[in-house]
């Protein structure tokens, strides 16, 4: 019987804090919701002392989630301890996850401390943490370029101080497979009390090796890995989930290993967090790129239809993909949506159903064939979009290359609270004066970042789906939009960005109302 490896996710901590993929605290729940029924042991769920905002995402998901362990990072000092430990409680099954770093670099220029006084802090944050939960987690952060003999004491002290995982982190993504693998195989069987603890790989991918170093480490003794959905993380990022989970299944001949990952809602959740933050993966990306089971060439093709295995060593399926994409049109029915939607990795409620049907129903008038990925598109608006206040009624623009005429924008907007207003804008071009329109409407005033539209599906009556980034008073927001017409999808987006900041501006208001303290105030 094959062993069991743990698969931690950092994609709502080391993933969230890289530039470009912030969440907000619902676009955290929803990713939370998809990694528990992907199936991963351990959601780091944010770093609790980081902003209010990070100890509400946190504690959200820690009563909302269950089936998987939640956990809190923390560096070793009692703010940051307190805030995770309270964020947590309301876990059923809690982790927190202290660090110290202990290379010579870090202990020199960044903590100016001796060893000793890195082993007395590490010591300590462990102890606290136990008073929170009993599941706690200590990394050695740089741990790679540290001293091994020094390395290998720290981790006796901490496994003696109460950590029950000991994280081995590969901060800047410097490592080999080969070496390691040699430095797993050394504390796992060096270390005193090494049994007493499950050791964890985290390998950044700096020189494109984060992948590569996780099983690496796993060879060496390793039963947990740490990694991101898509990739995401620091820099270039961390150990790519659905690319580790899926080598240990492909290639379990070799590792002889399991994780408890669902597979076939890996490209569900890799495109929900693609969404969620704005950043599509790349066509080339393995396991969840647009083209990883696409098969253009001639020889290839000719392969493939004699016998699949010939250039496929993954089937679409195992990942949530339909083999088939049977194409669905305007005389399907609800069940046949509802089953393509759960076999494309969505468990929807029936409210949430109907209204995917809806719009399925309005989309098949338009377009000859529903394709796979016009269906996703629908679901993931659905998964991810809070709606409102704000709404589009109707929308009419005309463009032209008639120099003697400005490009025009007639849009009619609704609000949840009763008002309804129209507004015809002229400007450069069709996009700036739907944008126009839209601002003097809703009375923002928005700087856009930036800008993206491209076809979700294919035929030239595809649609598409818009991305803007804003960003307002120092905050950055993205906003998402569908439609079979590009520039409705565009004004949808950027519709989507007030409505967030509206939705976020009542927050704050009504939790202003109760009085409720920032953290910063309760520790
Ligand atoms: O890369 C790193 O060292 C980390 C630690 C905080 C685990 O992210
Ligand atoms: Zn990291």
């Amino acid at each position: 019987m094959s062993e069991h490896v743990k698969i931690f996710d950092t994609t709502l901590r080391d993933g969230e804090q890289a530039p470009g993929f912030s969440m907000d605290g619902g676009g955290k729940l929803r990713m939370a919701r998809a990694l528990s029924d992907l199936g991963v042991d351990i959601i780091e769920a944010g770093f609790a002392v980081a902003s209010p905002g990070d100890f509400e995402a946190v504690q959200t998901i820690a009563r909302e989630i269950t089936g998987t362990t939640i956990c809190s990072l923390a560096r070793c000092n009692t703010g940051d301890i307190r805030a995770a430990g309270e964020a947590i409680a309301a876990a059923k099954d809690s982790r927190v996850h202290v660090f110290i770093a202990t290379s010579p670099l870090h202990r020199e220029y960044k903590l100016k401390m001796t060893k000793d006084q890195v082993i007395d802090k590490a010591i300590a944050g462990i102890t606290l943490a136990l008073e929170y939960t009993d599941n706690v987690e200590f990394s050695c952060e740089d741990a790679i370029r540290t001293e091994r003999d020094y390395l290998k004491t720290v981790v006796e002290h901490a496994i003696v101080a109460g950590a029950t995982t000991i994280n081995i982190p590969d901060t800047v993504g410097y490592t080999t497979p080969e070496e390691i693998t040699d430095l797993f195989h050394f504390l796992t069987t060096e270390v005193d009390g090494a049994a007493r603890a499950v050791f964890s790989a985290h390998c950044h991918d700096d020189l494109g090796l984060a992948v590569a170093n996780s099983l690496a480490a796993v060879r060496g003794g390793a039963r947990q890995i740490e990694c991101a959905l898509n990739g995401i993380g620091e820099r270039a990022g961390n150990c790519a989930l659905e690319e580790v989970a899926m080598a240990l299944r492909t290639r379990n001949d070799f590792y002889g290993l399991d994780t408890r990952i669902n597979t076939q809602k890996i490209n569900m959740a890799s495109k929900m967090l693609a969404s969620i933050t704005g950043n599509p993966v790349a066509r080339n990306k393995a396991i969840v790129g647009a083209n990883a089971f696409a098969h253009e060439s001639g020889i290839h093709q000719h392969g493939m239809l004699a016998n699949r295995e010939t250039y496929e060593i993954m089937k679409p399926e195992d990942i949530g993909l339909e083999a088939d994409n049977l194409v669905l049109g305007k005389h399907s029915g609800r069940a046949a949506l509802k089953h393509r939607a759960e076999k494309l990795g969505f468990s929807m409620s029936e409210n949430q159903l109907q209204s995917v049907f809806v719009d399925f129903k309005t989309l098949a008038d338009k377009k000859k064939e529903v394709f796979d990925a016009d269906i996703e598109a629908l679901l993931l608006g659905e998964a991810i979009g809070a709606a409102g206040p704000w709404d589009i009624d109707s929308l009419y623009v005309s463009a032209g290359s008639d120099g003697n005429n400005q490009p025009e924008a007639t849009i009619r907007l609704s609000h949840e609270d009763g008002r309804k207003r129209s507004m015809v804008k002229c400007a450069g071009g069709p996009v700036n004066a739907v944008l126009l329109a839209i601002n003097e409407l809703t009375g923002h005033d928005l700087h856009l970042d930036s800008f993206s539209a491209r076809s979700v599906s294919e035929g030239e009556d595809a649609m598409a789906e818009a991305d803007i980034r804003v960003s307002k008073d120092g905050e950055s927001y993205h906003g998402r939009g569908t439609s079979t017409d590009t520039i409705l999808a565009t004004a949808r987006a950027y519709l989507d960005v007030i409505n967030r900041i509206e939705r976020r501006a009542k927050r704050t208001k009504n939790k202003n109302g109760k009085n409720q303290q920032p953290i910063a105030a309760q520790h």
